[in-house]
């Protein structure tokens, strides 16, 4: 499938998800993590559209409160599986697009939350 529409429904995803997280724990690296992930999401917007964008970053948002039951620990778990997926997906299909260095670096400082 093509990378732009696979990136820019991952990000609006990945939006929802950060959001969700950042509503139920308040932390300040999950604030910092939804806005850059809405900036990813922003950046892919220049290059497709597509109908699924906003339910996906619901059904996410969704999911991240399901997850967030669980509790921090859960939910760091999950934001690090999920931001390796990311990082592997951009380093395969990306590699070498210096206009995209900067949203692998922001999804490896998410490793970190
Ligand atoms: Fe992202
Ligand atoms: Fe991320």
């Amino acid at each position: 499938m093509d990378k732009y529409y696979l990136a820019l429904l991952g990000e609006a995803g990945a939006t929802g998800l950060a959001k969700a997280f950042y509503m139920r724990f308040k932390l300040k690296e999950l604030e910092k993590a939804y806005h850059q992930e809405l900036s990813h999401w922003t950046y892919f917007k220049k290059f497709r559209s597509s109908k699924l964008e906003k339910p996906i970053y619901y059904a996410l948002i969704v999911f991240g409160l399901l997850v967030s039951i669980f509790g921090l620990k859960v939910t760091k778990a999950v934001i690090r599986r999920l931001e390796a997926g990311a990082i592997n997906f951009y380093l395969e299909r990306f590699s070498g697009d210096k206009d995209v260095e900067w949203i692998i670096e922001n999804e490896r400082e998410h490793m970190e939350i």
